[in-house]
């Protein structure tokens, strides 16, 4: 690892979606503490940042969001409660959120945008690289992605970003990469980035994934960017400047993910990644893989 850049201690969390892909459910519950088994979505994505080495984590929230605060906090009266009942198993599981890293908040305001979010992060963050995770996207906790790409970007220096190859009737979905290839087979330099186009517009079958590692010269260009796509300041618009003048903020790569994500905002992966997650635990898995085997068995008997 080279010396020269600096150590990326930080990780900023967008937090202030609406979530009305799943509504009602989140008409008073922040779509980021629905849970993936038993535990919020957005746990998971800080126990991922954490995990890759980032503990200072910022959430950028907006309104409703006061139980994202809570949960990364302590409670004093359910510890209480279970430390009289003698049950550790379950208050260690209260402690763990509030003890995973050194949380911090701001709110975002209006809604404009993604670009918006992060440069909410600015006066946080200051003059370091550093991580922006989207809580809609869950990477399988034993795929890790964030740590591989804060080694390309202690390598190469500059910015990077997730990529993932999708079929191109999904890529309207997502921001898109233009790429060329590099002497690690996992990383690509990133030379142009356009969000959400078409099958046709778009410049590969890339699409950009919610992790990044960022070079802090992109909040002086999203001070500048104008809203772009869905009349919403883009990250991706950003990112393209980035990727077009190098002598800005450094070059920008992005690391090519083959690992097991899920899109915990679009209902369908949502459940898909309640399933697989349970089978793999220890405690739940081996029940409810019995179960679902007699399940599957007995729906396709039926069709
Ligand atoms: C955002 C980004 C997009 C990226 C996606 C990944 O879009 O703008 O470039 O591909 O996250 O999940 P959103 O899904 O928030 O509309």
């Amino acid at each position: 690892m080279s010396q020269s850049h600096p150590r990326i201690s930080k990780a900023v969390i967008p937090a202030a979606g609406l979530g009305t892909r799943f509504l009602p459910a989140t008409k008073a519950t922040p779509k980021e503490m629905l849970p993936v088994v038993d535990k919020p979505a957005i746990q998971y994505v800080v126990e991922e940042a954490v995990s890759a080495g980032l503990d200072d984590v910022l959430m950028v929230t907006g309104r409703n969001k006061r139980p994202l605060e809570d949960h990364f906090d302590r409670n004093y009266e359910l510890e209480s409660a279970l430390g009289k009942k003698g049950d550790a198993a379950r208050l260690a599981k209260v402690q763990e959120s509030s003890d995973l890293a050194t949380m911090h908040y701001v709110r975002q305001g209006d809604p404009k945008g993604l670009g918006h979010a992060v440069l909410c992060a600015a006066p946080h963050v200051g003059d370091e690289p550093f991580a922006v995770l989207l809580g809609d996207d869950l990477i399988d906790p034993r795929d890790p992605l964030l740590q591989r790409m804060i080694e390309v970007q202690q390598e190469h220096g500059g910015s990077v970003i997730a990529l993932m190859e999708v079929a191109p009737e999904q890529i309207h979905l997502y921001g898109s990469a233009a790429v060329e290839a590099t002497a690690d087979a996992d990383v690509v330099k990133v030379s142009g980035l356009v969000e959400k186009p078409t099958a046709e517009e778009a410049p590969s079958h890339y699409a950009v994934i919610g992790r990044y590692v960022l070079d802090p010269a992109v909040f002086g260009i999203l001070r500048k960017t104008e809203p772009g796509r869905g009349g919403e300041i883009q990250l991706t618009d950003a990112l393209q400047q980035l990727a077009a003048d190098e002598t800005v903020g450094g070059p920008v790569h992005g690391v090519v993910f083959k690992g097991r994500r899920y899109d915990t905002g679009d209902r369908g992966d949502y459940l898909r990644a309640i399933v697989r997650l349970a089978c793999e635990r220890e405690d739940l898995g081996p029940d409810f893989r019995a179960w679902l085997r007699r399940y599957v068995t007995e729906e396709m008997q039926q069709r």
